[in-house]
């Protein structure tokens, strides 16, 4: 068998995904599983050792490498930029040369110091290309629309590629930088006080509380007109600073001043009110030109399916919003639209340059690998030292029926089965899952356990045939729900009011009775819960757990009672 690898890396979440010469997505890594750093950036090498390892991968049956993105391309957009617009001393400019050691430039010499492989077996995509191909890898049916939105890659920052076939795909339309709505996005997440990169979800949570009292002085900041996306960089300091994205006359349009993120932000701390108010507004902007783009990209292709990619792709709120526009059919977003996915869009990539004769038939909808392609190696004897605090209360056998009664005494369970979801979401492979129902053990699961802030939404998981008893599911972004991609309106929040966030929303995961919540949410219909309650299995600041051993690492330090793996359920053994 020959292989195609695709890489993701140096901007965010890096990442490796291994697509084989049938086309199929074999195995998916991100480097953070590994080195334990959340959304380590860095050159995915501990990722590419452990797939070496495990697919015995060298130049003999390794067809391509493909990098995500054009290195010297994005290096020098942004470069010029800084040169023709700022100082000669600007920090901004001169940061960029003297890290040009850590940039992806250097990609093809960090491969090579793990992966011996010669020169012409390196390809690299063009970084929008790698995020669309990740939306056709997992829905192949043409002719379709792609719009990428994310913050920046090689030269644009949003894009529009007309896919008439697999082998004609066009660019028909991009904006470049600084016109990008994940940098005015990341801009806001930083004036409210959260981490860019990693804070964008706070923001469209907090927004939910509040009232777009911003959006006309926001919307003259960033607007789509003509066909065009323009920001004004006056408002945003990303174009000239390494420390703040914003500048000292966005702060004038707002009441409140920047919030320091060493205070903690909740309901009952000063000033929410206004911050939400900035959240929504910022949210307001960006569904609304977003729309804009969905209608140019259907005036200028004439297609109403569309895939929707990029980091910006990850705003499940903005989404289905999109989505009751009338032309649209349909919206594929992949389970992993941000950088890291992108990875799985380059291997494709290299697999359409030289691989299988019969496109159409090998990239058909790969739904079935969306949540867990690949494997980890865990082995039973590795849950022997679990024995050391915790007894086993059910075998592989009697899990599903053990892990139901649980839920349904309103304990909370930690997951770590078999392996992990490709995406952002644990879906229930790296999960902690309770009773949603219950309005007791949901707030223990969130504000106890997971020691989350109050207005951030904990996501419901229902069998798909129930779903439309509580929620609005729209057909056109249906295969989205399966990993929360998109977030749904309630219709009867009456015993479920524990997951309705604050807008009437819920970030509904639907799973089929093949599914291992499926399988536990089919036995809970004898206890009259058909609703559970999910969260990521981690501690706030670390990634979300891969092996046994940070799950352990985790229910100690959580103080968590039950954790359930493919091999069965432990209990946390009690002092008496
Ligand atoms: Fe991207």
């Amino acid at each position: 068998m020959k292989f195609f690898i695709g890489i993701s890396g140096y901007f965010h979440d890096s990442s490796i995904a291994l697509i084989d010469s049938l086309g199929n997505l074999v195995d998916f890594k991100k480097e953070e599983y590994f080195s334990r750093i959340k959304g380590d950036k860095s050159f995915p090498r501990l990722a590419l050792q452990e797939m070496i390892k495990n697919f015995n991968l060298s130049e003999n049956n390794i067809e391509k490498v493909c990098f995500y993105e054009k290195p010297l391309k994005a290096w020098l957009k942004i470069l010029n930029y800084s040169i023709k617009n700022n100082s000669l001393v600007n920090e901004l400019t001169r940061n960029y040369f003297k890290n040009i050691w850590k940039s992806s430039i250097i990609f093809s010499y960090d491969l090579s110091k793990y992966l011996k492989i010669s020169n012409e077996k390196i390809l690299y995509c063009d970084h929008h290309l790698s995020h669309t191909l990740t939306g056709v890898f997992y829905n192949s049916e043409v002719p379709i629309t792609s719009i990428i939105v994310d913050g920046f890659g090689d030269d644009s920052t949003t894009s529009i590629h007309h896919i008439k076939s697999l082998k004609e795909i066009n660019n028909v339309w991009s904006s470049p930088f600084p016109h990008s709505i994940g940098l005015f996005y990341s801009a806001i997440t930083d004036y409210l006080g959260f981490s860019v990169n990693e804070g964008e979800y706070k923001v469209m949570g907090l927004a939910a509380y509040g009232e777009p009292t911003y959006y006309d002085s926001l919307s003259k900041t960033i607007f789509f007109k003509d066909g065009k996306l323009f920001l004004d960089d006056t408002y945003y300091d990303f174009v000239r600073s390494i420390k703040k994205s914003y500048s000292d006359k966005l702060k004038e349009i707002f009441n409140v001043k920047e919030r320091e993120s060493n205070i903690p932000l909740d309901l009952d701390r000063p000033n929410f009110k206004e911050y939400a108010n900035i959240a929504s507004s910022a949210q307001k902007v960006v569904e609304n030109i977003l729309k804009e783009i969905f209608i140019y990209a259907n005036k200028i292709t004439g297609e109403n399916r569309f895939i929707f990619s990029g980091g910006v792709a990850m705003n499940s709120v903005a989404i289905n919003q999109i989505s009751k526009l009338n032309f649209i059919k349909e919206i594929i977003i992949p389970p992993s639209p941000g950088d890291s996915g992108a990875a799985i869009g380059a291997a494709y990539y290299s697999f359409l340059q030289t691989g299988s004769n019969n496109l159409e038939e090998s990239s058909k909808s790969k739904i079935e690998n969306i949540l867990t392609p690949g494997f980890i190696k865990n082995k039973i004897s590795d849950e022997d030292f679990f024995l050391i605090n915790y007894e086993k209360i059910a075998n592989k056998d009697d899990l599903i029926d053990t892990a139901a009664e649980i839920i349904a005494k309103n304990e909370v369970i930690a997951t770590c089965y078999e392996n992990i979801e490709t995406g952002p979401r644990a879906l229930g492979h790296r999960s902690m899952i309770c009773n949603a129902h219950s309005i007791s053990a949901v707030k223990h699961l969130n504000q106890n356990i997971k020691k989350r802030s109050k207005f951030r939404p904990v996501a419901p998981v229902i069998l798909k045939q129930n779903a439309k008893k509580y929620f609005l599911i729209s057909d056109k972004i249906y295969q989205s729900y399966f990993y929360m991609g998109a977030v749904a309106e309630v219709v009867v929040s009456k015993n479920i009011e524990p997951i309705v966030h604050n807008d009437n929303t819920a970030r509904v995961q639907l799973c089929d009775e093949n599914h291992i919540l499926g399988k536990i949410l089919k036995k809970l219909e004898t206890y009259n819960i058909d609703v559970l309650a999910n969260t990521s299995f981690n501690i706030s600041s670390d990634p979300i757990v891969y092996t046994l051993e940070d799950a352990y690492l985790a229910i100690e330090r959580m103080n968590i009672r039950y954790l359930m793996t493919e091999n069965g359920i432990y209990k946390k053994k009690t002092n008496e």
